[in-house]
């Protein structure tokens, strides 16, 4: 049995690789910061909260991450811990820049002193592409992030590339455009969408304040992309991969499809910051443009090509577009409507 350790255990893509793994045999670690509240509602929601083994797990804390490896024979590390949220690190670029960025190499230092054969996954990110240079964009495409976040990942993924060449550690970094599920964190844009039509067409809330509607993104379902994180880890090589399904949508037009699915007659009047959605039935606005959520630079447009991946790994998205935003609505309006 191999035991694989997960850091960032209680997010989005720990819950859904947990799962994976241990469909797989796994026995699985999984790293959780001590909050006052506790946050593991997503390997309950999935049914493994009582198949892992959580322990203490602190990414600014050098030696929290050599003890959890000098204690356990791990053979997998993936890590998926990171202060995640692009609007976030412009308030706390510092914060960013050492948990997001600087802990890669605290996590790296450690694997080389401890057991260099521990094979190591870094969760890289379609933001280090930015202001692109290409379209679509591969793992030849030049950088150019955005934002303190992806400045921070870029960071992380050059390191995780000079550990393997310096040191012949097995790291390898995937390059992962946007993925999303149900269990989304509620302040990234599709959830707040399909959480917030949901809660408008249930009478819950009046009206849904976004920021760039014309922002465009790769969007896959994040049970798929973590099939790709542990094929990365199974291959003869270390190398690193663009995960990505190939097709961009506006935020405008995830709204639109989350509105069409939920059954509410949507339509847009005005431009730019002007611009609202309309129900149509109702006369009424429910969409409105608030620059509070507006980023000092935004990336405008993402569009990835995953053929390498594809050829190597074997790996191909499975859920469309069409069937993650009609997963997410379905499983915000249920739960809403329950309540
Ligand atoms: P997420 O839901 O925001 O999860 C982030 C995880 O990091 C949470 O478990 C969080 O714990 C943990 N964390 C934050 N700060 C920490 C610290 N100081 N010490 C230890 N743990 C800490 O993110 P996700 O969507 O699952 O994404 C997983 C990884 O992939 C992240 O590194 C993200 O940047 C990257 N990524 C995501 C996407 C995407 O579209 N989802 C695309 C490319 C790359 P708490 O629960 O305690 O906050
Ligand atoms: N969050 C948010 N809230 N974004 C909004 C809003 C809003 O009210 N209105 C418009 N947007 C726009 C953002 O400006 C951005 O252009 C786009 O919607 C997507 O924003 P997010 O959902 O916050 O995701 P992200 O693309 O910035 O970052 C996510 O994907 C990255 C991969 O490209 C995160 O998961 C990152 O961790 C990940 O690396």
């Amino acid at each position: 049995m191999k035991t694989a350790f997960i850091s960032g255990i209680s997010g989005q893509d720990g819950a859904y690789l947990a799962q994976l793994l241990l469909d797989k045999g796994y026995k699985v670690i999984g790293g959780d910061r001590r909050t006052a509240s506790g946050s593991l509602w997503r390997l309950e929601k999935l049914n493994i909260m009582n198949e892992v083994e959580i322990v203490d797990f602190e990414l600014a804390e050098f030696t929290n991450i050599m003890r959890i490896l000098e204690k356990n024979d791990i053979q997998e590390f993936y890590n998926l811990a990171a202060q995640s949220f692009v609007g976030a690190s412009f308030e706390m670029p510092i914060m960013t820049a050492d948990i997001t960025g600087v802990s890669v190499l605290r996590i790296l230092e450690s694997i080389r002193k401890i057991n260099p054969k521990i094979k190591f996954y870094q969760a890289s990110t379609s933001e280090m592409f930015g202001k692109v240079r290409e379209t679509p964009q591969n793992e030849l495409t030049p950088f150019y992030p955005r934002s303190p976040y992806g400045i921070s990942k870029l960071f992380a993924h050059w390191m995780t590339i000079n550990y393997r060449e310096s040191y012949n550690l097995f790291a390898c970094s995937g390059i992962l455009f946007n993925h999303e599920s149900p269990l989304r964190g509620d302040e990234f844009v599709t959830k707040k969408v399909t959480m917030g039509l949901s809660k408008i067409k249930l009478g819950k809330q009046e009206i849904l304040e976004l920021g760039n509607l014309d922002a465009k993104r790769d969007w896959g379902f994040a049970g798929d992309y973590v099939k790709a994180m542990w094929l990365m880890l199974q291959q003869q090589n270390a190398d690193d991969y663009v995960i990505a399904t190939g097709e961009t949508h506006s935020v405008k037009d995830f709204i639109n499809l989350t509105a069409k699915q939920i059954g509410i007659n949507l339509v847009w009047e005005g431009e730019k910051e002007k611009i609202v959605g309309i129900d149509k039935e109702k006369n009424k606005i429910i969409i409105k443009v608030n620059e509070k959520f507006y980023r000092p630079s935004e990336v405008d447009f993402l569009l990835g090509d995953s053929i390498k991946a594809r050829k190597i790994l074997g790996w191909e998205p499975n859920v469309t577009f069409e069937e993650l935003v009609g997963l997410m609505t379905k499983a915000d309006y249920d739960k809403l409507s329950k309540e």
